[in-house]
């Protein structure tokens, strides 16, 4: 597992400073207020003091950041809350020379709103891997260095960085590292660490799979965290959702696939095929989507306890029926692939008859919800995200967050186990909908959920137990009075 956390120091971003990412520009006001314009967007983003806004100019260009990090003057504490501020918005990259004033090795591209440049500095006697996660690729005309782990990606310039990188699939020690020749500077190295691509390992380790990381990242392969973390929100910047960003250069493909060239048999023709419909065929049928919920009378708990026991409820333990299955399963009314059962429903409830607002988890073995002390403004940011993903203008009375233990699963099974996950995700889905349509409420799935967000709800690392799916639901709004904003909902799935 990780060698001891490596020693952290501020100095070695001497020669790191921050700038403006891509078309933005600062627009103070007569009262020092900072408008960032951006795109179509424009967001205030502080406001500065005379001082402050003659050295906030500097942004365009690139500001220091060594005197940012642990501000020592009220001008550079502004100037260090408006970057703060600017990151948020993704509007900060951070450039890396090796010496004050030397040529640019590298560009630190953030991909988190909270990511903050922390180069740590390690002992020279300190043995150093590359991390399994980490990889490179062509963006446009950049080689870039990622890992879903790192709350940034890397740019690299200079192409001995990335030479020094591929030698670290072999433990190195820092000591021998600095002496080579493409080294890229205690800064960028810093840097590298501080995002887990480069890790501390123990002298004599292979830095194999065992040495990086708990546990519960043991049981990862590479291409389902990197899965995980790019299709979802919270740890990429990359555009995500009904984005329709071909629609200009090709049509879409056709709704009904065109037949094949075959003899057709025609199944309404078949003798007994025109029996009437079994009544489960026929709530397949009523069911849809709602993303409107009436706001005079909100789903009660009591409604909410029966939806949970019919579709998520723990129905018994039992001893697995192999030796290798961990000891026991524990089945639920849905099928679940090997069953695993890592699905866990999380209930947000802004609105509901004989519960509070906030955020519960559904402990499926005792059918009792239990409050997980979520702070209020990320339970907003909950409802804000549903709202967007659904395209309306007001908060589902409840959102059902599907979360996965994914260990339940990875520890069994090599190369499919996230994809496992999400066909498990999509039968609680249908199996929420069908409930929903016999129990005359209204609900919707929605395709984003924000990894990040959920870690912060419940303070689980994004990689242990984070969400694959979510789940609106509430009492329908009589369909007289469904605002006309609640449409297909473009914005999500
Ligand atoms: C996996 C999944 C993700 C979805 N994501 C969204 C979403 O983000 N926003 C939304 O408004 N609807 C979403 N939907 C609902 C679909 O838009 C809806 O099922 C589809 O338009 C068919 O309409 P119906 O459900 O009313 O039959 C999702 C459905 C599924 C199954």
């Amino acid at each position: 597992m990780d060698a001891p956390a490596p020693r952290r120091r501020t100095t070695a971003l001497a020669a790191v400073s921050a700038r403006l990412a891509g078309p933005v520009t600062l627009t103070p006001d007569a009262d020092g207020r900072i408008t960032a314009c951006f795109g179509e967007q424009a967001v205030v983003v502080g406001q500065l003091s005379q001082a402050a806004l003659a050295r906030a100019g500097a942004l365009a260009g690139g500001l220091m950041m060594a005197a940012l990090v642990a501000p020592r003057t009220a001008v550079d504490a502004e100037l260090a809350a408006l970057l703060r501020r600017l990151a948020r918005h993704g509007l900060i990259e951070y450039a890396v020379a090796r010496t004050r004033g030397g040529e640019e090795e590298a560009v630190v591209e953030p991909q988190t709103p909270d990511y903050w440049p922390e180069a740590v500095d390690l002992d020279p006697g300190v043995t150093v891997a590359l991390s399994r996660f980490a990889y490179m690729r062509r963006r446009g005309s950049d080689l870039v260095v990622e890992s879903p782990r790192a709350g940034a990606l890397v740019r690299l310039r200079n192409p001995a960085t990335a030479a020094m990188l591929a030698g670290l699939v072999r433990p190195a020690r820092v000591s021998r590292l600095r002496r080579q020749e493409g080294f890229p500077g205690t800064a960028l190295f810093g840097l590298l660490v501080q995002c887990g691509m480069v890790f501390a390992t123990t002298a004599g380790d292979d830095g194999g799979r065992l040495s990086e990381g708990g546990g519960e990242l043991v049981l990862w392969d590479f291409h389902d965290l990197l899965f995980h973390a790019r299709s979802t929100a919270g740890r990429h910047a990359n555009p995500l959702g009904g984005m329709y960003r071909y629609a200009g250069t090709m049509p879409a493909l056709p709704a009904v696939r065109p037949s094949w060239p075959g003899k057709p048999i025609d199944l309404a023709a078949v003798a007994g095929a025109d029996l009437a419909l079994p009544p489960l065929a026929a709530l397949l049928r009523e069911r849809h989507s709602t993303r409107a919920f009436d706001p005079a009378r909100p789903i009660t708990l009591a409604e909410l306890a029966r939806f949970l026991d019919g579709t998520a409820r723990v129905l018994w333990h039992a001893p697995g029926e192999h030796e290798g299955d961990g000891g026991e399963i524990a089945p639920r009314p849905y099928p679940s692939a090997g069953s695993s059962y890592e699905l866990e429903a999380y209930v947000a409830v802004d609105r509901c008859e004989g519960l509070g607002r906030g955020f519960y988890h559904y402990d499926a073995g005792r059918h009792a919800l239990v409050p997980v002390g979520a702070k209020e403004q990320d339970l907003k940011a909950l409802f804000g995200e549903a709202m967007y993903a659904m395209a309306v203008a007001a908060a589902p009375q409840v959102v059902i967050v599907i979360a996965a233990r994914f260990g339940r699963v990875s520890w069994k099974y090599a190369s499919l186990a996230y994809s496992l996950v999400l066909k498990d995700c999509g039968v609680l889905l249908q199996t929420f909908y069908l409930m929903m349509t016999q129990m005359g409420l209204g609900g919707c799935a929605t395709g984003i959920c924000n990894v990040d967000l959920f870690a912060r709800l419940t303070g689980i690392a994004f990689h242990v137990e984070g969400p694959v799916g979510e789940f609106a639901l509430g009492r329908p709004a009589p369909p007289d009075t469904a605002p006309a904003d609640a449409g297909d909902g473009v914005a999500g799935a």
